[in-house]
This record gives C-alpha cells, sequence and structure tokens, in this order.
C-alpha cells in the first residue's frame, strides 16, 4: 500500500453536480461563464440541489421559502454575543451554525425531504449569522433580515443596517455563483466523509466551515488582502514578490490542485475588479493585483485562483477581510449541501487506507523499566 500525498489524482466519488474537465468548470453540465454572466445565485442553487434550473413558479418558491427561513433562533444570537469579540470568524461560523442544529426539530430526520428543507434552510440562515456575527463585534444590534429581496441583496442590507446599491448586490450576486460548487474540493470533501457515516446535515455543513477556514482553502482571499495590504503601494509589488518568491514562499491566491493553465472563474472577478475601481475612480487595489498576477505567471508560471481577484472585489465593495471567507460560505454552503444530499442518495462510508511507515516489532516494556 503506497499513500498518494495530498489524495492527487485520486478519484474518490461519483458526481453528477459540477466538474473540471480540460480547465472547465460546469454546473450540472452548464459553463460557469455561461451562469456567471446570467444567472442568479438562487437559480443556481436550485440547479445544485435539484439537478435543473428552476422555471419561474419554482424559483418564486425558493425565494420564498428562503426568505422564510432567514431568521436565526435568538438563542443562537445570544450565544454569538458571547463570543470573545476578537475570535476568528470562520471558528465563530463554525460554532454558531452547529448551534443551529439544536434548534432545528428536523436536525436528525434522514428523509429525502427533511434534508431538502435543511439544505434551503442552512442557505438561508448563513448569511444571517454571518451578518449578525460582523454587526455583533463592532458592538452594533444585528439586523433582521428583508422578506423579498435576493440573498445577495439581503446579506449586505444585514451588514450595512441600509439598502444596498444596485451594482454591490449584482457584483456580489455574481461572485456567490463563481463559488457556489467545485467538485471535490477538501470542504466538500469534509462534508461528504462526514455524512457518509450516515450523520446529519448540519454536522457535514460544520466539517465543511472547518475545512474551507484553512488558508490553503477558503481562507485564501482573506490571505490575499493582508498581502495587498502589506504591499501598500503599486511600487512596492515588484521587490515584495520577488523576495517572496526567492524565499520559496507561498504567494496566496495562486495556484490550484486541479487547474495548471488557470482558474475559469478568475477572469470574472478581475473584471468585476476592474469595473468596480473605475467606478469609485480608484484603480490601485486592482492595478496592484494585475501587477502581481503579472509578475506570479510570468516567474512562477502559477496563475491566480478564485480567491485572488475575490479580495479586491469584496474590499471594493466596502467589505471587511474578515468576512470573506465566511461570504464563500454563504455561497459554497449550497454546493455543499448538494453534494450531501448526492451523498445520502447513494451511499457508502467513506474509509480508505494509510501506509503504514512507523515502526514495528515494538514490545511492551513497563513503564518502571523505560528509561
Ligand atoms: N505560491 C508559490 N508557489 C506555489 C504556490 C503559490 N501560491 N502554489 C504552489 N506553488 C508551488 C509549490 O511550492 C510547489 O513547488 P515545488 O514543486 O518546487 O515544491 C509547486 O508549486 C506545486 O504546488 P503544490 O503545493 O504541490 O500544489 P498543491 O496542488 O498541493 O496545492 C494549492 C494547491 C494548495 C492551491 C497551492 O497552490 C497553494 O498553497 N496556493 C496558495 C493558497 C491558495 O491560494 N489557496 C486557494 C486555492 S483555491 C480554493 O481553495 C478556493
Amino acid at each position: 500500500m503506497t499513500a498518494t500525498k495530498g489524495l492527487e489524482g485520486i478519484v474518490a466519488a461519483a458526481s453528477s453536480i459540477s466538474s473540471i474537465v480540460d480547465g472547465v468548470l460546469t454546473y450540472r453540465g452548464y459553463n460557469i461563464d455561461d451562469l456567471a454572466q446570467n444567472a442568479s445565485f438562487e437559480e443556481v442553487a436550485y440547479l445544485l440541489w435539484f439537478g435543473k434550473l428552476p422555471n419561474d413558479a419554482e424559483l418564486k418558491q425558493l425565494q420564498q421559502d428562503l426568505s422564510n427561513e432567514a431568521t436565526i433562533p435568538d438563542e443562537v444570537i445570544q450565544q454569538m454575543k458571547s463570543y470573545p469579540k476578537d475570535t476568528n470568524t470562520m471558528a465563530a461560523l463554525r460554532s454558531a451554525v452547529s448551534a443551529l442544529a439544536l434548534y432545528d426539530g428536523e436536525a436528525d430526520d434522514m428523509s429525502r425531504e427533511a434534508n431538502e428543507r435543511k439544505a434551503v434552510r442552512l442557505q438561508a440562515k448563513l448569511p444571517t449569522v454571518i451578518a449578525a456575527l460582523a454587526r455583533i463585534r463592532e458592538g452594533k444590534e444585528p439586523v433582521a433580515p428583508l422578506a423579498g429581496v435576493s440573498i445577495a441583496e439581503n446579506f449586505l442590507y444585514m451588514l450595512r443596517g441600509e439598502k444596498p446599491d444596485e451594482v454591490s448586490v449584482k457584483a456580489l450576486d455574481q461572485a456567490l455563483v463563481l463559488h457556489a460548487d467545485h467538485e471535490l474540493n477538501a470542504s466538500t470533501f469534509a462534508a461528504r466523509v462526514t455524512v457518509a457515516t450516515l450523520s446529519d446535515i448540519y454536522s457535514g455543513v460544520t466539517s465543511a466551515i472547518g475545512a474551507l477556514k484553512g488558508p490553503l482553502h477558503g481562507g485564501a482571499n482573506e490571505a490575499v488582502m493582508k498581502m495587498l495590504n502589506e504591499i501598500g503601494s503599486i511600487e512596492n509589488v515588484e521587490p515584495y514578490i520577488m523576495n517572496k518568491l526567492e524565499n520559496r514562499d507561498k504567494i496566496m491566491g495562486f495556484g490550484h490542485r486541479v487547474y495548471k493553465n488557470g482558474d475559469p472563474r478568475a477572469k470574472h472577478l478581475q473584471k468585476m475588479s476592474r469595473e468596480l475601481g473605475e467606478m469609485k475612480g480608484d484603480t490601485q487595489l486592482y492595478d496592484m493585483s494585475v501587477k502581481i498576477d503579472d509578475l506570479v505567471t510570468s516567474q512562477k508560471g502559477l496563475r491566480p485562483n478564485v480567491d485572488f481577484y475575490s479580495a479586491s472585489v469584496y474590499t471594493q465593495l466596502g467589505i471587511n477581510h474578515e468576512l470573506f471567507t465566511p461570504i464563500f460560505a454563504i455561497s459554497r454552503v449550497s454546493g455543499w449541501t448538494a453534494h450531501i444530499l448526492e451523498q445520502y442518495e447513494n451511499n457508502r462510508i467513506i474509509r480508505p487506507r494509510a501506509e503504514y511507515v512507523g515502526q514495528t516489532d515494538q514490545k511492551y516494556v513497563p513503564v518502571e523499566q523505560r528509561a
């Protein structure tokens, strides 16, 4: 038995949700470019869960269900208020989502219908939880969700406490479409491993949030923003990046296990970043990002992934970097729950083997005789 480090190249599940073939990403057979330009996030979530784009009545029903489910129990709000104010936002989110299960009477109902309802419920509640966490940290009261508006609009409204402008809503909605699913990425795999024991959907999503938090996965967007802040100006880009490359440090937001010629989502976020900068009349963040992109591509042959330009997009939307990875979770919970439903449909416990590389032929020695 020989281990494959990082399971590279291992096909660990059959799935009909999303695919990456020759660098092309599709959700249920729809090219991500087509969806990014034309679909709303709610349409994409429906597509991931139910395998087809919704008709008008189905979309309206989903929007209604999401609206009905968007509030969170007061007990969870109180609990969030007791979290240390300087805690990592993803750690707080992980705890809050786990707590949601305690107040869901259907948490352990394993029927398909109940699990579909819980997928919608988790999708509806995550933005409310994250906006509440952000406001509580700032010493403000959480804002209750609005009825009859999109997830993107509702999230920005709950965060800011006022109706957001259309450009911000459209940009966030498109970012949510782009992050919704991505085949067997680390957090989705974590969710599938957890529920393959026939544990509940909340446990699966909690595991996934823990995996997304890491800087090699969803946490990279926050790390990109920290890097942009450290660099500070366009003149500093070259010495900063060259120094990192010479020291063989990782440049966050670059490289990918599957894409070797570029991440198809990055170009949409790059365009969004440029447009938002031009609209504000300040393209410094975008210009710095492009310069980093050019340098890392030419020096190292590494291309930006989905996390790289999303950092400047979210900053230009006025969003604090601590919320970047939680926003990723607002989108990816659609994919996680779609994969969880798929796993339950044709389940087998996920239990691989390990190549043992430790000592052998050891003999027990009583404690008093040990050195
Ligand atoms: N900066 C500098 N060098 C890099 C980077 C990077 N961002 N990414 C990979 N490399 C180098 C590695 O050091 C390695 O070099 P070596 O062969 O000389 O040792 C080579 O490229 C291959 O990289 P691996 O680490 O083997 O690639 P792996 O598939 O294991 O990891 C990963 C992929 C985690 C995305 C990696 O590229 C990385 O750490 N990138 C930065 C973090 C990041 O942006 N993560 C977000 C990914 S997208 C997402 O999860 C949403």
